[in-house]
């Protein structure tokens, strides 16, 4: 007696190429040969391709100079800084820091990333934000959990130096997280006449790119970036060498696009268990923990499939393939 049996295949399309966190394995470069702005080319290449570039390694770089005519004036690429990108020392993830907080405000202009070298946060008049040059000197503030207290610490020193000292002998540099922290700080700041105080806030410079995929790359122009007016904060590559400078969002330049090439990788796993895979809540779950786990491993780019499978239990080989009776796509 054969007895018919019913699994379900689980089908894990990859794909690569296409936006995610990874190297991409295949990319198509375009060079645009109209003048526009920032936005409008970011906008253009998401219309007609997949985005503006991401440049990962000297390679690519060369291969774009080597594609553009040698015009005067360059291209975007996709790389910016993002003057609102703020972390807290100590927590080290990225936040917003808007108007929204009452006790987060910025002095007059700021954070302006004066001559592209202001990339931490000192108090100034014991109240307001203002970016500085991490290697200036200043006093800065301590926090420590222990007996939750704010030490000013009246040394001159480094943002960095700061950062070692106050994890060393406290928990970290301050942060400013609500309105009671905030009056505490100025409770401890109070007459002791400093002007610039260190605080644990910091950003990491020209850290995004257009597509969110991440390059450690550069090729800078020896005088570049220098936010030029405080007022650049896109980047552009130059037909003169190939090296990068900093520009203003309103200024016109040519643009290079990519198109990623998708490649297709199918991953077929077959599930044997005591609950009932027929059913959409357990492949639901399934579905979800499998792609929690991909995500946990950078896999972005797939998708997730059930197929049914109709076999019989003493003879393996006689397996039917019937779509669309197990579904669930994630
Ligand atoms: C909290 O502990 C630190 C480190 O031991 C110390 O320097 C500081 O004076 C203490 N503050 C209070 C208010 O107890
Ligand atoms: C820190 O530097 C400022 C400005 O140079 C100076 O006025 C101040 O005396 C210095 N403070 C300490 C504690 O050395
Ligand atoms: C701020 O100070 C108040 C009063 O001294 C204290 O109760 C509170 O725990 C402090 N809050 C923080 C976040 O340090
Ligand atoms: C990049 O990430 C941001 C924030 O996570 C998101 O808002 C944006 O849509 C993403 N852009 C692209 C092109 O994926």
């Amino acid at each position: 007696m054969q007895r018919m049996e019913e699994t379900c295949l689980l089908l894990i399309l990859l794909l690569s190429g296409g936006l995610s966190t990874l190297p991409p394995h295949s990319r198509e470069y375009h060079f645009v040969k109209m003048l526009m702005t920032q936005h409008e080319a970011q906008s253009y290449c998401r219309e007609h391709f997949t985005d503006l570039v991401t440049i990962y390694n000297s390679d690519i770089n060369q291969l774009l100079f080597s594609m553009s005519p040698r015009l005067s004036i360059g291209a975007w690429i996709g790389l910016y800084d993002d003057r609102y990108s703020w972390k807290w020392s100590m927590e080290e993830k990225l936040f917003y820091v808007g108007s929204t907080h009452e006790f987060l405000i910025w002095a007059n202009g700021q954070p302006n990333c004066a001559n592209a070298k202001e990339y931490c946060v000192a108090l100034q008049g014991q109240t307001q934000m203002n970016d500085r040059p991490c290697g200036a000197s200043y006093p800065f503030l301590c926090y420590n959990a222990k007996n939750t207290s704010y030490i000013l610490v009246m040394e001159n020193q480094t943002w960095s130096a700061a950062q070692s000292y106050c994890r060393t002998y406290h928990t970290d540099l301050t942060s400013i997280r609500s309105k009671e922290e905030k009056s505490n700080i100025t409770l401890t700041l109070k007459g002791s006449g400093v002007q610039y105080v260190w605080i644990g806030l910091y950003r990491d410079p020209w850290a995004f790119w257009s597509d969110n995929t991440t390059s450690t790359f550069t090729n800078w122009n020896p005088s570049e970036p220098n936010n030029y007016n405080s007022i650049q904060y896109f980047a552009t590559i130059n037909f003169k060498e190939g090296t990068w400078s900093d520009s203003a969002w309103f200024d016109t330049a040519y643009v290079f696009c990519f198109t990623a090439v998708t490649k297709q990788t199918v991953l077929k796993m077959k599930l044997q268990s005591e609950a009932d895979m027929h059913s959409t809540e357990i492949q639901q779950q399934v579905s979800q923990q499998l792609s929690g786990l991909m995500l946990s491993e950078g896999l972005t780019d797939f998708r997730i499939r059930w197929r049914k499978v109709q076999s019989y239990r003493d003879d393996q080989s006689k397996k039917q393939d019937v779509d669309g009776g197990c579904k669930t796509e994630v």
